[in-house]
């Protein structure tokens, strides 16, 4: 059976392309899911991509993620500095989960420079652009076949 990954995108990450350019780039989110879903196809594993702007939202499809997919791959965005409720979702799904960031959220505004997810995923991957999601693609199917 193929394997399934679920991938969130997180607040305003509808909006790449036009939101800030000089920190995220002119990619769009379609360009970028269309390049996860090439790496998929090559890889043989199927992707479920969601983007939400709602904390409860991404809380309930992390709930409920455990029993349907292998993996998962998130970009919180600013609810990486926040959610606490996103974090313990992650924290009790306990599947394997990379964390990225197009930006390097270390080298930002202070507010930006810590993690709440970080501590309760496998690795976190940031700070390469839309290339940060192919990564974190890549280490999650290595992760899933070890
Ligand atoms: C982001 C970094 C966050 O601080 C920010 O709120 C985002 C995007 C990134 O991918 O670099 O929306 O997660």
């Amino acid at each position: 059976m193929l394997k399934k990954i679920l991938v969130i995108h997180g607040p305003n990450l509808n909006l790449l392309g036009q939101r800030e350019p000089a920190v995220y780039g002119r990619i769009t989110l379609k360009q970028i899911n269309n390049e996860l879903i090439k790496v998929a196809k090559k890889k043989k594993v199927n992707l479920k991509i969601v983007q939400s702007n709602h904390e409860g939202e991404i809380v309930d499809l992390i709930g409920k993620s455990k029993a349907k997919y292998s993996a998962l791959l998130i970009n919180p965005a600013a609810y990486t500095h926040t959610s606490v409720a996103i974090r313990d979702a992650i924290a009790a799904a306990n599947m394997l989960t990379v964390e990225v960031h197009l930006s390097n959220i270390y080298s930002r505004e202070e507010f930006r420079q810590k993690s709440l997810i970080s501590p309760v995923v496998q690795g976190t991957i940031m700070g390469f652009g839309a290339k940060s999601y192919i990564l974190g693609l890549e280490a999650l199917l290595d992760l899933i076949h070890k």
